[in-house]
């Protein structure tokens, strides 16, 4: 399978995020892009793929605010051509917030009215990858077992 990973990150946490992932789908065979969403063109961005994984941190306090990056990929999102492809959503958070990894909330919810089909809940992790491996490493081979 050809799986799209799509991260904005401010401090590098959904990034270490997006990079483990991507590495382990890639053992498990797949072919993986990991792109950092300040690299990335909203128009087709899903074309050519089989699946699509989003990755964003959060960074409102009364509502959540898309990491800068990712927000201004969002504002194009009509345009990527996610319609019927499988799609899942994770981020990196700090559950002292009201709205714990908000944009696994919104970008999901936007998916699904663009047609995706949703492959697994949303990932939330607090902070980076090295302290989440075990659940990090499990969401991924669960969506490994639904490509
Ligand atoms: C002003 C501010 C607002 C934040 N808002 C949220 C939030 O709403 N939800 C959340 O889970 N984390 C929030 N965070 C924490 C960051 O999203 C968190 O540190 C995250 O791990 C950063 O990931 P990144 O390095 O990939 O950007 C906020 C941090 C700051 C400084």
């Amino acid at each position: 399978m050809n799986v799209l990973i799509v991260y904005g990150s401010e401090t590098g946490n959904t990034e270490s995020l997006a990079e483990s992932m991507g590495e382990r789908i890639r053992a498990a065979g797949h072919s993986v892009k990991v792109l950092n969403a300040a690299d990335a063109v909203a128009e087709g961005l899903c074309s050519g793929y089989d699946a699509v994984l989003f990755g964003c941190s959060a960074w409102g306090t009364d509502e959540v605010e898309l990491q800068s990056d990712f927000n201004t990929l969002f504002e194009e999102f009509d345009s990527i051509d996610v319609k019927g492809k499988k799609a899942a959503c994770f981020a990196s958070g700090d559950s002292s917030f009201e709205h714990f990894c908000g944009a696994v909330d919104v970008i999901g919810e936007k998916l699904t009215a663009l047609g995706a089909v949703i492959m697994e809940d949303g990932l939330r992790v607090e902070g980076d990858y090295s302290g989440n491996k075990e659940d990090v490493d499990a969401w991924t081979d669960r969506i490994i077992a639904a490509l």
